[in-house]
């Protein structure tokens, strides 16, 4: 794997100047506490100044190795070359018209583009939006509007977004519902085939938690009342849980059955994240609404709902939108994203950064039986880590491994409903060497713990 830089004047190298954080990131991070809002949280107590391949450069002068991608959205690299240059392009221009005032080329070319590289080749439509949880929101105002039904299944450990409706989808309470209920109504959850957790065995998890779901959606709910299934491929925030094999399958053909719309919630796995165009296409899943964001646009905020033209068709006109929906911008940046991921061949990068990252985690788990669980795919992995001798999680070595890489100069993140799971999202671009180099920092991480 050779290195790219992904941004045109930037060293690939770790290099730490001052402690972390340097005395500007102190400065800045005063003059935050006074005016952010405190619940707007920061994982690293560094300010970005410039960021592009696989590092981040403080204000300090201080460059970090990058495995968290913004959560999962420079796949691309910070600042690369066709993003830059495409929508640098595009403000020139025009920054905003609203598409649904004087609609614009770049929204179709994405929804073009949309309908090419997402799964199935029947007729497709797009409507584009701003953040993720926007785009869950639009998919399941249209799945009711298709099926004139109102329930909506989601899953344990799943997340769509933080605001009223995907606050209700989400699974976990802390820190993304506490105190900010009534949510909405009509949303049932249902267990997810979690291998690693599954109590008779990861051998049985596929069938039992399908039979279960549907069970649980036939006598509870009543399969006639639902409009949607949604769910994550790979479950993100969740603890980057793959479902067994065969699960996802099941509830797909349990949907289809029942003239229920099974949604795939693609914003965390999609776009090249975990080797595939989509992770649902590890098991051959079309799902008849695919929602995607992070991504997507490089960095730059843009997100669509995708799907079967007479789905996405059933709401009526003026019924999906927003002002900012589909900026022009925001649509040139995506097309430089998919073009780089196109002419890179991002997918074969993140399947050889899996092969790296799970090949080192695997020597590390060997050695260290905190480590639970090595998982997922491409570019999106993780480790469980537990108490040693038994599954019980472990948030407190979690949290204290995160802080010794956060000061040895790497992003890295934390995830999981149990808040024991670290996580790895490094930008698809990232040279080999930097990976290898964030992984012997994590090794003498935990070789210190
Ligand atoms: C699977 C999934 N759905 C929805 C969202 C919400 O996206 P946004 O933060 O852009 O609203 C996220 C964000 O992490 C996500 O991972």
């Amino acid at each position: 794997m050779t290195e790219l830089s992904g941004g045109p004047s930037l060293p690939q190298k770790r290099r730490l100047v001052t402690a972390i954080p340097g005395p500007k990131s102190q400065e800045l991070l005063a003059r935050k506490s006074a005016v952010v809002a405190s619940g707007v949280g920061s994982v690293m107590p560094v300010f970005a100044a410039r960021a592009g391949g696989g590092v981040i450069e403080d204000v300090d002068g201080n460059s970090l190795i990058d495995f968290g991608s913004g959560i999962a959205v420079t796949s691309v690299g910070s600042s690369a070359e066709a993003v830059v240059r495409r929508a640098s392009a595009q403000l020139a221009d025009f920054t905003h018209t609203c598409f649904m005032v004087t609609p614009y080329e770049g929204y179709v070319a994405v929804c073009e583009e949309l309908a090419k590289l997402t799964p199935g080749d029947h007729a497709k439509k797009s409507a584009l939006f701003n953040s993720g949880a926007e785009a869950v929101e639009n998919a399941v105002k249209i799945a009711r509007a298709y099926t004139k039904r109102q329930a909506v299944v989601v899953f344990d450990h799943g997340y769509h977004g933080r605001t009223n409706l995907t606050m209700a989808l989400t699974a976990k309470n802390m820190p993304y519902k506490h105190s900010f209920g009534p949510f909405a109504p009509e949303i049932y959850r249902v267990p997810v085939a979690y291998p690693y957790r599954w109590l008779t065995g990861a051998e049985n998890c596929a069938q039992e938690a399908a039979d279960q779901v549907i069970d649980m959606i036939s006598k509870q709910v009543g399969a006639e009342n639902v409009a949607a299934i949604v769910i994550e491929p790979v479950l993100g925030e969740g603890g980057f849980i793959e479902p067994a094999k065969g699960f996802l399958p099941k509830i797909v053909e349990f949907a289809n059955n029942n003239g229920i719309v099974f949604v795939a919630d693609e914003i965390q796995s999609g776009f090249c994240r975990t080797g595939q165009w989509f992770a649902c296409e590890d098991e051959g899943i079309v799902p008849d609404l695919i929602t995607t964001a992070k991504g997507i646009a490089g960095g730059l905020p843009l997100a669509a709902v995708t799907g079967r033209a007479d789905i996405m068709d059933a709401a009526h006109s003026g019924g999906l939108g927003g002002t900012y929906g589909g900026n022009p911008v925001a649509c040139a940046a995506a097309l430089g994203s998919i073009e780089t991921m196109r002419e890179l061949d991002l997918n074969a990068r993140a399947r050889r950064i899996e092969e790296v990252m799970k090949g080192r985690l695997g020597s590390m788990q060997e050695k260290y039986e905190i480590i639970g669980d090595v998982r997922g795919r491409g570019a999106m992995i993780a480790i469980e880590l537990v108490q040693s001798g038994s599954k019980d999680p472990n948030p407190d070595a979690t949290s204290a491994l995160a802080k010794a890489c956060h000061a040895a100069g790497l992003v890295v993140l934390t995830c999981g409903t149990y808040g024991n799971v670290l996580r790895f999202l490094p930008p698809l671009v990232i040279g080999e060497d930097l990976l290898n180099e964030g992984l012997d920092l994590l090794e003498e991480a935990f070789a210190r713990l």
